[in-house]
């Protein structure tokens, strides 16, 4: 399958997406929109892939939602094509484990692209930041929600009203990044995180993923019930029988993914 927009190769059971306009430094626009969500249903359908990375180029990871598209845009137009919420009925609603490697500016939807990705891998030369408010919007993709749940409400704050960028450095203190690599370094290691990642048992893995984000939107007592129930449906798989038991034996496990 080839996109407008995007990169899309396999290597093994990881899945690289890479956004492909560096014309506008990957804005995205409603092509990288569809693409992208075409994309991430396609490697969530595929059972013999695993991980995702999504990545952009080294000077931008995405430096936006496409200003060009919205600038003749009105309210109504925003309002009845409910612009922005395939962000998150598709590309959020991803259910297999996907990592963003980020490097260069990931700003406004950027950021938010990548905040909707399970974690993010960052090269040293990443920036981040929600620069909306210097064009007379605020975050339209998460960024506020996802954001202030990073880092808290007072870098968020701060940096949703003066638009200033955040460096790799700063990200990663602020729990915004996992981890910090050599800009050289991003995309080898980004694959190889999904690569591990990917040998994981699937099933514990997507189920890893959604106890995870369930923290994000549940109380400690719902949470901890899902987390139980979840952890008891594990318990009746293949998988779990064979992780058992290649531990007691001494070997790898042979998944058979449910
Ligand atoms: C459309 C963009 C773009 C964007 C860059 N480009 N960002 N096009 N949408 N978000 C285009 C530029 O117009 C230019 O095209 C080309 O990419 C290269 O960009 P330059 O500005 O020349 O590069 P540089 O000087 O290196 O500056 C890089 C930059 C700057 C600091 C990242 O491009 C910038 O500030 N971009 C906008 C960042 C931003 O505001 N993002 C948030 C968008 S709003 P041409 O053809 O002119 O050479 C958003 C959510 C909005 O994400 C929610 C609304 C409801």
């Amino acid at each position: 399958m080839s996109y407008e927009t995007l990169l899309v190769e396999q290597r093994g059971a990881v899945t690289l997406i890479t956004i492909n306009r560096p014309q506008a430094l990957n804005a995205l626009n409603a092509q990288v929109l569809a693409d992208m969500s075409a994309a991430l249903a396609a490697y969530d359908a595929d059972p013999t892939q695993h991980c995702a990375v999504v990545t952009g180029s080294e000077k931008a990871f995405a430096a936006g939602a496409d200003i060009k598209q919205m600038a003749d845009k009105e309210a109504a137009d925003f309002f009845l094509e409910d612009f922005f919420s395939g962000w998150t009925s598709h590309v959020a609603a991803t259910r297999k484990p996907w990592i963003a490697a980020v490097a260069g500016f990931a700003l406004g939807g950027g950021c938010e692209l990548a905040m909707m990705a399970d974690f993010i891998i960052a090269a040293d030369t990443a920036k981040f930041g929600q620069p909306e408010i210097k064009l007379g919007v605020a975050p339209g993709m998460g960024g506020s929600q996802r954001l202030t749940r990073a880092v808290g409400k007072a870098k968020a704050m701060e940096m949703c009203l003066t638009g200033r960028m955040m460096d790799a450095t700063e990200a990663e203190s602020a729990g915004l990044v996992a981890r910090i690599v050599p800009a050289s370094d991003l995309l080898d290691e980004a694959l190889k995180t999904a690569a591990t990642i990917a040998a994981m048992p699937p099933m514990a893995a997507m189920i890893n993923k959604e106890m995870v984000n369930l923290a994000f939107e549940s109380t400690l007592t719902q949470g901890l019930v899902a987390e139980r129930r979840m952890f008891q449906i594990l318990t009746a798989t293949e998988d779990k029988k064979e992780g058992m038991a290649a531990f007691v034996e001494k070997r790898a496990g042979v998944w058979k993914g449910r």
